[in-house]
């Protein structure tokens, strides 16, 4: 299906949704900017433009300043902010979209020459909420600014992709599993973080801030960051972790490969082999009924087994996870709702009513950004590791088990940093689609 096709009922989705979630909160109107660029302290330079996520939910038009104004049963309006400008590039939208926005039959459409238009065009809507951070415009104009509750209602929603949201996560992927395929090729002939990070972007086609996300190419000890950033020019890594995703029409790719120099340790290749397995399991494991934080839990189970078989840690499943082993290990969470949004929102609601759904206690779940049950239609990504993290792991080289370690070869793995594998999934009915493996299948 054509994506105009698909956008239209996404549209309706939308708005059906956004009608349920007024009535909910017994408002009238829904207002929502693209927002406001953030501007440097003590500066005149904008950092990298992103809008509002919710704007983006409705609306696939770029650039700051635009207002949705949404009212139950009316075509939405849509205000774009077009000023006629010498210091900045200003598009028509023809020419941005080549042609006329396969969106753009969905709203009531306004041109705008300045601010103060597009909020005159706003007007003050009676019993109306606004979500942006045009905070002051839109105090102005009377409108209950960001509210709560309406907020989580409509973060709830958007856990639930539409076919129109699919396809454009599945556009990421294809361009993600390029530059993963370029970056792992550009590491085997011995580039560094930063051509790595080149051949990565140069294969999506992108400018680095339109990346899904700051690239996180760590070769070596560095993949014990788990959000390194920084691009290393020396070159010829034994192991690189490699997590990059792409953007298509603000939707995210979240993928992460860990790969190994021939002349790599072959105790380390050997547990990427077993990360490999325990990933791909723990993707057959996404089935809808599930709470995420069971999986999660799955993980440490199978990550307490693959370091005792590994001879790292000289303890039984069961002894690990009493004793919190695998922790030092593994401490960030299996994984997160993907969208408009990276880590996507909503993960952390029992309802639409804003209610918390806390994770279970201790120390394994801390990190875990999803404690939803798993449903049709939600998009998430599986990304266990295991990691040689020194500040994680002296507690218990110094600790009552420290025995319970063999630190010769913990030292050994060390200076290679670490594992991830990071693909994202779409839970079905049935089994679930492994979006990443079907354009990067390893
Ligand atoms: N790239 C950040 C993450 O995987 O969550
Ligand atoms: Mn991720
Ligand atoms: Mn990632």
């Amino acid at each position: 299906m054509d994506l105009k096709t698909l956008f239209t009922a996404h549209l309706r989705e939308r708005l059906a949704y956004a009608e349920k979630a007024l009535a909910a909160h017994a408002l009238d109107t829904l207002v929502i900017s693209s927002g406001a660029a953030y501007t440097h302290f003590a500066d005149d330079q904008d950092a990298p433009f992103r809008p509002t996520p919710h704007f983006r939910h409705y609306c696939p038009l770029m650039g700051p300043h635009h207002v949705l104004v949404l009212r139950p049963g009316q075509k939405p309006l849509l205000v774009r902010y077009a000023p006629e400008d010498f210091w900045y590039e200003q598009l028509s939208l023809e020419s941005i979209w080549g042609g006329v926005p396969f969106w753009l039959e969905g709203f009531e459409l306004i041109e705008a020459p300045s601010l103060e238009a597009v909020w005159e065009a706003v007007g003050k809507p009676g019993n109306a909420a606004y979500l942006g951070n045009e905070t002051d415009r839109a105090e102005a104009a009377g409108l209950a600014v960001n509210p709560i509750h309406l907020t989580a209602f409509l973060d709830w929603g958007r856990a639930y992709k539409s076919a129109y949201e699919l396809q454009c996560l599945e556009e990421a992927t294809v361009l993600g599993a390029k530059g993963h395929l370029a970056g792992r090729q550009a590491f085997l002939a011995g580039a560094s973080e930063l051509e790595i990070h080149h051949a990565f972007a140069q294969a999506v086609g992108c400018l680095d801030h339109e990346l899904a996300f700051a690239s996180i190419v760590a070769l070596n000890e560095k993949g014990a960051t788990l959000h390194y950033e920084n691009k290393r020019s020396h070159k010829n890594g034994e192991t690189m972790i490699l997590d990059c995703g792409a953007r298509v029409l603000d939707y995210a790719s979240d993928i992460t490969r860990t790969v190994t120099a021939p002349t790599c340790n072959a105790r380390f290749v050997a547990l990427v082999k077993g990360m490999e397995k325990l990933q791909l399991e723990l993707c057959a494991g996404v089935k809808p009924g599930l709470p995420f934080s069971q999986l999660h839990h799955q993980t440490h189970v199978k990550v307490a087994a693959l370091l005792e078989a590994s001879g790292i840690v000289k303890a039984s499943v069961d002894e690990s996870l009493a004793k919190g082993f695998t922790f030092p290990f593994l401490p960030h969470g299996l994984g997160h709702h993907l969208g408009i949004q990276v880590h996507d929102v909503g993960g952390k609601l029992a309802g639409p009513d804003g209610t918390f759904q806390a994770p279970p206690p201790g120390q394994e779940y801390r990190s875990l950004r999803t404690t939803r049950t798993l449903e049709p239609r939600q998009v998430l990504t599986i990304e266990p590791g295991l990691y040689f993290i020194p500040m994680l792991l002296r507690p218990f080289r110094e600790g009552e088990h420290a025995g319970r370690f063999d630190w010769k070869l913990i030292d050994e793995l060390s200076p290679l940093g670490g594992i991830r594998i990071e693909d994202n999934l779409l839970v079905t009915e049935g089994a679930p689609r492994n979006l990443t493996r079907e354009h990067l299948p390893n």
